[in-house]
C-alpha cells in the first residue's frame, strides 16, 4: 500500500522544502518566469540538501511553516497567476485527427458495442458519448445513467473517458504533497483503479452498469463479434484460446482508444489560441474570462499550461480536492432498496477517503479536466450543478453563510481557488466564456485559416 504514514518524516521535508520554495517566488514576484526557474532549482538544489536539513531540526522549521504558510501562500499563487496572464506560443496543436491504428480501432468497436452487456444493449459510449466530450450524454438532466438492468443505478455522475490517459498511475507525490493534496492520478473520481486497464474491466462486470457475469463472457462476446477478426489480427490467432488473458487484452485494446488521437483531440479554439495568439485571438470577454480564471487560481488544480503529463495544457493535475459540494437530493442512490444502498438518504460520498482510509483525504475527489466542459453537463462527482454559471457561482461564494447547502463532507474543503473570490457578474460570465473554449472540434473563421503552399 501506499505508505504515506510508514514515513511521516519525508513529510517534514516537503514542509521544509516548501518554506524555501514559496519563499523564492515571493522575492521574484515581480518576474513570474524567472520565479518559475527559481522553484525548479531550488526543488533540485533541496534534493541534495535532505541530509543537512533533517540534522537541523525538523520539527523547528514544521513549526515555522505552519506559521507562515497563510502568509506566503497567496503570493506564490500571485507570481504564478502573472506567469499565467502571458500568452505562450506552443507547437502547432493537432486540430485534426490522424487515422487510428489497428489495436485502437479495437478499441473503438468495443467501446461502441452495445453487445458486450447482460442482457445486450449497454456499450461504454452511451454514459460516455463522444459529442459530449466522452462524458455523458450532454443532458443537464440526466446525473446518475441506468446501468443495462433498468432501476440500477450508482451514485456519482461519469467522467470524460477523454484526457484521462495522461492521467499517471494512482500513487503518493510528497511534491504534491505541498498543498495537502498528495494523492495523485489513477481513475475514477476516487482513484480506485491504478489505471485505464485496470479500470476498463470494471464497467464490463459492474452489475450497475453492463452487469456481465465474468471478464470470460466479455471475451466470448468479443470473441463472437463482428470484428473478432481485427480481436485476432491485433492479439494473435490464439487470442481466443484462453478466455480470461482476452479479457485483459480488451481492456488493454479499450485504454489504446481511449488514449488515441480521436480520445484527446487538443482541438478547441484554446488550442488554435495557443498555436498563435495573434492569428487565432480569443474573443474580449474570452480573454477577460482567462485573466479571470487565472485571478481567481483555477489553474492550481486545472492547469491551462503545458505541465509534467503532456505538452498541451491539460486543465487538470490529477490530484484530489474537497471543493465542498452539497449532496444532490435528486441523485437516484438515495432510493435504491438497502441490498444495494444500506445507509438509504444518510449514505455520505467520502471519494478518496474511503479508498485510501484516511479522514484526511474524507470528501476529495479527482480533478477533473475542464476539455469539453460546457458540453458535458451536469458537473460535479455527484452532478449537483446544472450549469457552468452555477459552478463558478458556487465558487465565487461558496463560503458565504446561509446561500449553499452545507458540504457533503465538511471536513478538508479545499479554499484556494474557491469560496469567496470576490468575482462579479460579468467576471462569471467571462469565465463561462472562457471555458466554453476548451470544447473539442472548433475550426477558426476561413479567413483566419493559414493558407498552405502548393
Ligand atoms: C452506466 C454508465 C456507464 C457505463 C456503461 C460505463 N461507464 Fe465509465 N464511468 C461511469 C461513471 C458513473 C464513472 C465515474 C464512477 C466513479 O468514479 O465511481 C465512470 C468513470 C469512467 C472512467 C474514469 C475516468 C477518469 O477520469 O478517471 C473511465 C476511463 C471509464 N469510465 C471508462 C469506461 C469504459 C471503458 C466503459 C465500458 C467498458 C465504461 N466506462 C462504461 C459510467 C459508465
Ligand atoms: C483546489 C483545486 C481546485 C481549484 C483551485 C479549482 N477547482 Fe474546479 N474542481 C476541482 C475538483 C476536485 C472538482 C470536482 C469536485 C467534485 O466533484 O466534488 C472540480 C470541478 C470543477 C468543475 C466541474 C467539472 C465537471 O466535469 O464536473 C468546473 C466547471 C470547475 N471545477 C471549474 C473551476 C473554476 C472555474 C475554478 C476557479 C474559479 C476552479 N474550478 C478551481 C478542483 C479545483
Amino acid at each position: 500500500m501506499i505508505g504515506r504514514r510508514s514515513i511521516p518524516y519525508l513529510r517534514s521535508i516537503v514542509y521544509v522544502r516548501n518554506i524555501v520554495y514559496l519563499r523564492s517566488i515571493t522575492s521574484l514576484r515581480s518576474n513570474a518566469y524567472l520565479g518559475n526557474i527559481a522553484c525548479l532549482w531550488d526543488i533540485l538544489r533541496l534534493r541534495l540538501l535532505y541530509l543537512p536539513v533533517i540534522l537541523i531540526g525538523i520539527s523547528f522549521l514544521s513549526i515555522s511553516f505552519l506559521a507562515c504558510i497563510p502568509v506566503v501562500q497567496p503570493a506564490c499563487a500571485a507570481a504564478l497567476s502573472a506567469a499565467e496572464l502571458t500568452a505562450i506560443e506552443l507547437p502547432a496543436a493537432e486540430p485534426s485527427t490522424t487515422g487510428l491504428s489497428a489495436k485502437e480501432e479495437l478499441g473503438k468497436r468495443i467501446f461502441f458495442d452495445e453487445q458486450l452487456s447482460e442482457p445486450k444493449g449497454q456499450a461504454c459510449s452511451e454514459c460516455h458519448f463522444p459529442d459530449a466530450g466522452f462524458n455523458g450524454v450532454g443532458d443537464v438532466n440526466i446525473t446518475i445513467y441506468e446501468g443495462v438492468m433498468s432501476g440500477r443505478y450508482g451514485f456519482r455522475n461519469p467522467q470524460s473517458t477523454a484526457y484521462t490517459s495522461f492521467s499517471p498511475p494512482f500513487h503518493y507525490n510528497y511534491m504534491a504533497s505541498i498543498l495537502r493534496r498528495g494523492y495523485v492520478g489513477g481513475q475514477f473520481w476516487d482513484g480506485r483503479a491504478k489505471d485505464l486497464v485496470e479500470q476498463a474491466k470494471g464497467p464490463f462486470l459492474n452489475p450497475v452498469e453492463q452487469n456481465n457475469p465474468s471478464g470470460e463472457e466479455v471475451a466470448r462476446k468479443v470473441c463472437q463479434s463482428s470484428y473478432a477478426n481485427l480481436f485476432k489480427e491485433v492479439y494473435g490467432m490464439d487470442a481466443c484460446d484462453n478466455p480470461s488473458a482476452a479479457f485483459d487484452m480488451i481492456a488493454d485494446a479499450i485504454a489504446a482508444y481511449e488514449s488515441s488521437t480521436e480520445s484527446n483531440r487538443f482541438s478547441s479554439k484554446y488550442d488554435w489560441y495557443l498555436k498563435n495568439p495573434k492569428k487565432y485571438p480569443l474573443s474580449k470577454q474570452e480573454a477577460f474570462g482567462f485573466e479571470a480564471f487565472t485571478k481567481s487560481l483555477c489553474f492550481f488544480c486545472h492547469s491551462s499550461r503545458p505541465g509534467q503529463y503532456s505538452d498541451k495544457p491539460l486543465f487538470t493535475n490529477y490530484t484530489y480536492a474537497n471543493m465542498g459540494l452539497p449532496k444532490n437530493p435528486d441523485n437516484p442512490w438515495y432510493n435504491m432498496p438497502p441490498s444495494i444502498n444500506p445507509a438509504g438518504k444518510d449514505f455520505i460520498d467520502y471519494g478518496l477517503g474511503a479508498i485510501v482510509n484516511d479522514h484526511e483525504e474524507n470528501g476529495k475527489f479527482k480533478v477533473p479536466t475542464l476539455r469539453n466542459v460546457a458540453v458535458a453537463p451536469p458537473y460535479g462527482h455527484n452532478g449537483v450543478f446544472k450549469s457552468l454559471k452555477e459552478v463558478v457561482h458556487f465558487y465565487n461564494t461558496a463560503s458565504f453563510p446561509d446561500l449553499w447547502p452545507p458540504p457533503e463532507v465538511p471536513e478538508n474543503v479545499d479554499r484556494i481557488g474557491a469560496g469567496d473570490l470576490g468575482l462579479t457578474e460579468e467576471e462569471e460570465d467571462a469565465i463561462v466564456a472562457f471555458l466554453k473554449t476548451l470544447t473539442d472540434g472548433y475550426t477558426p473563421p476561413s479567413s483566419s485559416v493559414p493558407t498552405h503552399s502548393r
